[in-house]
């Protein structure tokens, strides 16, 4: 049985003091709610609003992560965070390959590799994006790419090493637009990511992997993606901004 994992992206959303906000509202509404197997909550605001939310967060059983990093250690590497600066300041999930960073900052499969084995390296959980456009969705290329985005993100990273990889299956048409996968769409994407993680790192590997499901999830739609059987939990954007909002989509 995998542990649901669902996650919140805040993207370039919130100050610090609007990060405690968030905590002081958020907290008491998953209180006392039946974990519904103990499911994992992950909060990612920017690196600027990270120290506040690990502090806010530091009662609760709820995981703070970063939105990206940078794979070398230190160094001349103007404006980028490492894996293990992340780590000392208490994070412990990244995601890595977002659309919007592949999008608007250059990101690629290659780029997605390295930081993936960096977070791996300094014992992150990352949590690595991948999905399609509208274009190649209709053009019939939704398998192809999602292969693709897997395998050159796995690349020399050997199962022992990603025991903690999550992976998230983000369509790029879903994301913002309140367009959401149908589940069973999102359950056939579901598939074919982790047959592609059978063949890097072994059908037991894959069975255990979780795939979150990415866009447009709201309160209306998180119980019936949840309850797909592939899919393992959920990214939020836009929905996860709102305490009460975020809320409803944990207990879905
Ligand atoms: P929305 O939930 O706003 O569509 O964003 C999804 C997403 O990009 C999460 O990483």
């Amino acid at each position: 049985m995998r542990k649901k994992l669902i996650a919140a992206n805040w993207k370039m959303y919130k100050t610090p003091a609007e990060t405690r906000d968030f905590f002081r509202d958020f907290l008491p509404l998953i209180q006392n709610h039946d974990r519904n197997n103990n499911d994992e909550i992950v909060v990612c605001p920017t690196y600027l609003c990270l120290d506040a939310a690990i502090a806010a967060a530091k009662d609760s059983d709820v995981s703070i992560g970063a939105q990206n990093l940078y794979w070398e250690k230190q160094g001349a590497f103007t404006g980028e965070v490492s894996a293990a600066m992340l780590v000392a300041v208490g994070a412990t999930h990244v995601i890595i390959g977002h659309s919007e960073r592949r999008q608007y900052f250059g990101e690629t499969d290659d780029t997605v590799n390295l930081k993936l084995k960096s977070a791996l390296e300094a014992g992150l959980t990352p949590i690595v994006c991948v999905g399609e456009v509208l274009e190649e969705r209709e053009a019939g290329l939704t398998d192809d790419v999602l292969r693709r985005q897997c395998l050159r993100a796995f690349h020399k990273v050997s199962a022992k090493k990603a025991a903690s990889l999550v992976v998230a299956y983000e369509p790029v048409w879903a994301i913002g637009t309140g367009k959401t996968a149908t589940p069973q769409i999102a359950a056939d994407a579901h598939a074919i990511i982790r047959a592609e993680a059978a063949e890097s790192f072994g059908q037991e590997f894959a069975d255990k992997l979780r795939i979150l499901y990415g866009g447009s999830v709201k309160p209306e739609n998180a119980h019936s993606l949840m309850s797909e059987e592939g899919i393992d939990g959920a990214l939020v954007g836009g929905a996860s901004l709102d305490p009460k909002s975020f809320a409803a989509i944990v207990k879905y």
